[in-house]
């Protein structure tokens, strides 16, 4: 039920944080994987150490991939399909925040996250749809798409107001097509994580520390690990877990879920 022998899975923003988790406990899983990210170094990496970690040994592949390029997300499936003619799973991941007050958001950093974490998502998404449709009457699978939005997707956050925003879309995409696609076969889910000790996190702890609304560095990381009713941040290990669970069968008959992995953050 947990199995991932022999499925294909896509994932984008592999390169680091929860993406290059993820890879590594896909792996584990036996999955062969197609790892994306717009920095192909960092890609390239995470390849490596999924192949280590994948139990009959290397069965990842890497590709240079912007989320924003509908010409990108072509090349990923056109590879897909030339290898393996099966599509299982699509896992958006890439995304980026930009941690700022409302009054100083510009526009281009509105689109900017809009473009990279909704329209990455609604491409990514639309051309595995297709693939998968495919693949299911071909080879009946049971395909999965799971889309890395945030409790800042549920919630507001001082300075996620842009961010949030592109989130809350990402929610509203998820669900839409989880009606439209479980027909057809298809399931498709959202996961909503508190702060993960990525550079993610690093970085908007870096930017609120030199508005002075946090402390920085470890103070930060420290501060936010006590607004957790569990006493921590969550590990990049955490949240790609139940990406996994998402892929396989023992999720069948899940879609449209919001899964919250926040150790009780948002409750407090
Ligand atoms: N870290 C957190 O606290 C947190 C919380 C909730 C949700 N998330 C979400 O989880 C996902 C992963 O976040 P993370 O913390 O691992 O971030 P990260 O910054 O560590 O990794 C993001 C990856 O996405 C890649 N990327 C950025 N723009 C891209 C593009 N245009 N095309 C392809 N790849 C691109 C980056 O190169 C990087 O490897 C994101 O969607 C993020 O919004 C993160």
């Amino acid at each position: 039920m947990f199995n991932l022998n022999e499925r294909v899975i896509v994932l984008t923003g592999a390169g680091g944080g929860i993406g290059r988790a993820t890879a590594i406990a896909l792996a584990k899983q036996g999955a062969t994987l197609v790892l994306t990210d717009i920095d192909a170094a960092a890609a390239a990496e995470t390849t490596a150490l999924a192949d280590a970690a994948h139990a009959a040994g290397g069965k990842a592949v890497c590709i240079r991939h912007d989320v924003t390029s509908s010409t990108d997300w072509d090349d990923v499936f056109a590879t897909v399909q030339s290898r393996w003619s099966r599509l299982d799973a699509l896992i958006n991941n890439a995304g980026i925040m930009i941690t700022v007050p409302f009054l100083d958001l510009t526009l281009e950093q509105l689109r900017r996250q809009l473009e990279i974490n909704v329209v990455g998502v609604f491409l990514g998404a639309q051309k595995a749809a297709r693939l998968m449709i495919e693949s299911v009457r071909t080879q009946g699978n049971k395909p999965s798409i799971v889309n890395l939005s945030s409790v800042y997707g549920q919630i507001a956050g001082p300075t996620h107001t842009g961010y949030g925003a592109s989130k809350g879309a990402v929610s509203s995409l998820t669900k839409g097509m989880a009606v439209e696609l479980a027909p057809l076969g298809i399931r498709v889910n959202s996961i909503h994580p508190g702060p993960v000790k990525t550079s993610m996190l690093a970085g908007a702890i870096h930017e609120l520390a030199s508005r002075g609304r946090m402390a920085s560095g470890d103070k930060g990381f420290a501060q936010v690990a006590k607004g957790h009713p569990m006493g921590r941040s969550a590990e990049p290990e955490d949240i790609a877990a139940v990406i996994a669970f998402l892929c396989t069968d023992a999720s069948a008959f899940m879609t449209g879920a919001e899964l919250r992995v926040d150790g009780g953050y948002t409750l407090l």
